[in-house]
């Protein structure tokens, strides 16, 4: 037992130290404002956001964009294992970053949004460029000034084309120092020149055994929701009903407003019809999602009848989950009426539920699951672990509390008498 928690405890930490292999791309940063406040990284630490001091400095922004960077194009073509190096095909951006308050992240990722990012909130002007001069950008000068360059293609002859691109950084630095406002110039890709070695694997693999007329349901509402369950059992009283697979969704289902509304029709069976279950799910401030309602609209007919519209089910379905998080549960608890007449019972259980609403990838997310961390075969690996521990330690402190005896007999000598006083 105590070597199944332990196994359990590695797999855990293995499973979490797998990094998903995203588009990841180094940005270098220089600028001549000496109270920008740069951002700095740690080694081996992915930087998701360059802060917000960019924004609020009263200063122009250029951003060169390249179609694909990485941190072996830096290296290779900078040279930068040789200290003597005047930076090889980069020299001009060796001098630039050497000369300016500069800095250098390894690992940004998705540059893209990033920047992206940054144009829409940048209150000013925005410049688009292609070429290799800002000659012909007419800069306001009453406002604050963003120029998004977009580099010549590095897909051939990429020696070539960096050393172009070396030259049009030292042209256009300095042409936006001749503007005498301060500014920070920003260096990245669209995306990693680097082809991910493996695609590493996060998570379960529900999505990857998608067949159709499969068994299991799972929808993807226009990109916003994914929900997966293998079953779902619907009780009222005593009677029971398996409902089928891929039931349709409502076509007012949405998730324009920020919050998602997933509207699911059952076909009508024996004893059961109008089945309808609606979800409503937003996102916290707290970067959560949460699920708002689960309501549900049915008709029960048969040996015993009654009906519920729109009645609010326990949101218990699923607790608040991380953003980027999936929820699962293997086997979920039974979700009962809420409302103050609970007369009408009705219940559904789910079951292998797999629910990620807001910010989906192509597939779900790390899970957030219903069964906690330590789990009873955990708490009994870790308790009898801590049992047999504590017995080593009392046996080892006995050896180690032996003493060797300081006082022999000697048979030729006097034998030691001991007084005893009565
Ligand atoms: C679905 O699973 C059930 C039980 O696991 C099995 O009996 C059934 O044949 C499966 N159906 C399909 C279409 O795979
Ligand atoms: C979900 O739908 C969106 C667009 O409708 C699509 O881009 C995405 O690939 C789909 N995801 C899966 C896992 O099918
Ligand atoms: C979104 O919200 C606005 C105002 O709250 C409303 O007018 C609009 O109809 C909503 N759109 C949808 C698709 O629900
Ligand atoms: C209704 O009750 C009868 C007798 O108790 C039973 O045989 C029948 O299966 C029940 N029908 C349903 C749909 O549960
Ligand atoms: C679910 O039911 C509750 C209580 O009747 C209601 O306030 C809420 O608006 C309903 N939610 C949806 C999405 O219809
Ligand atoms: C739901 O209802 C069932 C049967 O009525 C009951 O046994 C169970 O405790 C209820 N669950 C909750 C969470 O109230
Ligand atoms: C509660 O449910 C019963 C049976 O469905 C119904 O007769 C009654 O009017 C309901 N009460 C309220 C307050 O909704
Ligand atoms: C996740 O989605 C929410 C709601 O659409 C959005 O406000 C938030 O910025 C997104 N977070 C990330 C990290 O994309």
């Amino acid at each position: 037992m105590a070597t199944m928690g332990c196994l359990t405890l590695l797999a855990l930490f293995a499973t979490i130290s797998v990094i998903s292999a995203s588009e990841k791309a180094p940005v270098l940063l220089w600028s001549n404002n000496k109270e920008q406040a740069l951002p700095s990284s740690l080694i081996g630490h992915t930087t998701e956001n360059l802060g917000d001091g960019f924004m609020d400095a009263d200063q122009n922004l250029i951003v060169f964009l390249q179609d694909k960077l990485s941190l072996d194009d830096i290296t290779k073509h900078a040279d930068v294992f040789n200290e003597a190096s005047d930076g090889a095909t980069f020299h001009h951006l060796k001098g630039l970053m050497e000369q300016h308050h500069s800095a250098y992240l390894p690992s940004v990722s998705s540059p893209v949004s990033l920047v992206q990012n940054l144009r829409e909130k940048f209150d000013g002007a925005v410049h688009d460029v292609s070429g290799e001069s800002l000659a012909d950008v007419a800069f306001d000068d009453a406002k604050k000034n963003l120029v998004m360059v977009t580099l010549p293609s590095t897909a051939v002859a990429k020696e070539t084309a960096l050393s172009k691109i070396d030259g049009i950084f030292e042209r256009m630095t300095r042409e936006m120092s001749a503007l005498k406002k301060p500014f920070t110039a920003v260096y990245t890709g669209r995306g990693s020149s680097q082809a991910p070695a493996e695609s590493f694997y996060q998570g379960r693999h529900l999505l990857a055994t998608a067949d159709p007329g499969a068994n299991y349901t799972f929808i993807n509402l226009t990109g916003c929701i994914y929900f997966y369950m293998t079953q779902v059992d619907f009780y009222y009283f005593t009677e029971h009903w398996e409902l089928p697979q891929n039931p349709d969704v409502d076509p007012s289902s949405d998730c324009t407003n920020g919050t998602i509304s997933l509207i699911l029709n059952y076909p009508a069976m024996t004893g059961l019809t109008d089945l309808q279950f609606i979800f409503e799910f937003s996102s916290t401030p707290s970067r959560m999602w949460t699920l708002d309602y689960f309501n549900l609209t049915y008709t029960v007919s048969g040996n015993s009848t009654g009906s519920g519209n729109n009645v609010p089910m326990s949101t218990a379905l699923i607790p608040d989950t991380p953003e980027k998080f999936s929820y699962h549960c293997y086997q979920g608890p039974m979700i009962n009426e809420t409302g103050k007449n609970v007369t009408n019972q009705a219940a559904v259980v789910f079951t292998s539920l797999q629910v990620q609403a807001f910010n989906l990838s192509e597939s779900f997310g790390y899970y957030n699951d219903c069964v906690g961390f330590f789990t009873i075969p955990i708490w009994t690996g870790i308790i009898t672990t801590l049992l047999l521990v504590s017995i080593l330690t009392f046996g080892v402190l006995m050896l180690l509390s032996i003493q060797t005896m300081d006082r022999f007999d000697d048979p030729k000598g006097k034998a030691i008498t001991v007084n005893v006083v009565e």
